[in-house]
């Protein structure tokens, strides 16, 4: 009787223990609990260092305000790595303050899609608000599969996808069956996943390619899994202790009623070794939830999570969902409004049809 008193104490303290570092997200969150086996679906796709350099730049300049030099690819972001882009559509969803573009790039030559992270007035608050996320919405058709209501809805219950659609299937009858980029940053990270799962669907796996920066969690484990076997083809960067890829918080007592990440994590960081600093970037494991990446250090850093790669994530307007537009020599051919959305694009904008896509 003792024993056992004694036996289930020390259970009780391991467990006490166990879940007090699990909540502090602490490196010592132990690896094998909970964490997600997942087969690896497309074990050919390897991480691009190259790749991820010019994808950033795409991310960072969907943040530009001005939709005129954006959409003529002229903005002071639309240099460097993504020369000769061309802008088939820029897409801002005033109402919900979302903004994304869909182009067509010569390097890769692909069709890129890219989602604006948030523009509101204070990040802080942003991601203060990312801890109380709950999962609350059931991925259609996936009965275990639970997101958040909030970035499923800004991607499926906006104009963006409706548009983005479209432009695809323009792209692809006017450029030819070209694959598909998407990106994104922070909150636009989490909209370019569930655009990402919804052409992966749509066209096939091996046509869509995902690579957020700094993104939260969006769903849960068997969100993850269903997500890892869909979009095989996906690298989730992470950079030192960025404070978004730890929210909403990751409990691996909880089941399937916490968040957790899928893979494939690539966490950016800096090693110090005395006076040499060394950057390093560790390509992670396939369960998405890796103790040795971002996980092993404090998600802390606002800094951190506003550069990937020494590029600029962040808004370059001070207030909360602006946007300028030349209305001068119209460089678009067409501007176009519906639903408290404006939408710049290159081909004919239809009444809006009931077609379902
Ligand atoms: C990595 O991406 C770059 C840019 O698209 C490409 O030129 C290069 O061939 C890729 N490398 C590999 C090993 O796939
Ligand atoms: C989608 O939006 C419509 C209109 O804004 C709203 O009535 C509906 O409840 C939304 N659906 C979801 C799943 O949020
Ligand atoms: C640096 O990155 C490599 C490649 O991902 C990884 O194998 C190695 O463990 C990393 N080193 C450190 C100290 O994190």
């Amino acid at each position: 009787m003792a024993a056992k008193g004694g036996a289930m104490a020390s259970m009780l303290v391991l467990l006490l223990a166990a879940l007090l570092l699990a909540s502090a997200s602490s490196p010592a969150a132990a690896a094998e609990q909970g964490v997600l086996r997942m087969k690896p679906t497309d074990s050919g796709y390897r991480y691009n260092h190259t790749l991820a350099h010019i994808l950033v730049e795409y991310a960072s300049a969907v943040y530009t305000s001005d939709l005129t030099s954006l959409f003529t690819w002229t903005c002071p972001r639309c240099t460097g790595h993504t020369k000769g882009f061309e802008v088939i559509e820029v897409i801002v969803d005033v109402e919900n303050c979302l903004q994304a573009f869909v182009g067509v790039a010569p390097d890769p030559r692909s069709i890129i899609i890219a989602f604006r992270g948030t523009q509101q007035h204070s990040v802080s608050n942003w991601i203060e608000d990312l801890f109380w996320k709950q999962l609350d919405v059931t991925y259609p058709g996936m009965p275990d599969a639970m997101v958040h209501h909030g970035f499923y809805t800004a991607y499926y219950n906006t104009t963006l996808r409706h548009e983005i659609l479209k432009s695809i299937q323009w792209a692809r009858k006017t450029y030819g069956k070209l694959p598909i980029n998407v990106v994104g940053h922070s909150m636009g990270g989490a909209l370019a996943s569930f655009c990402a799962l919804d052409l992966s669907v749509k066209f096939g796996s091996q046509e869509v390619e995902l690579m957020t920066f700094g993104q939260p969690r969006v769903g849960n484990p068997a969100f993850a899994e269903y997500f890892g076997t869909q979009v095989p083809r996906t690298i989730r960067v992470t950079h030192q202790n960025d404070v978004v890829p730890h929210l909403p918080p990751y409990y691996y007592y909880l089941g399937q009623w916490t968040y957790h990440h899928f893979a494939r994590e690539v966490w950016l960081h800096q090693i110090i070794d005395g006076n040499v600093v060394t950057r390093n970037e560790t390509v992670c494991d396939d369960s998405g939830e890796d103790p040795t990446c971002s996980r092993s250090v404090y998600g802390i850093s606002v800094a951190d999570h506003l550069e990937y790669y020494g590029v600029t994530l962040h808004s370059d307007s001070r207030g909360t969902c602006q946007f300028v537009m030349g209305t001068a020599n119209s460089v678009y051919s067409y501007i176009h409004e519906v639903d408290g959305a404006i939408i710049l694009s290159r081909y004919p904008q239809e009444p809006r049809a009931l077609e379902s896509m």
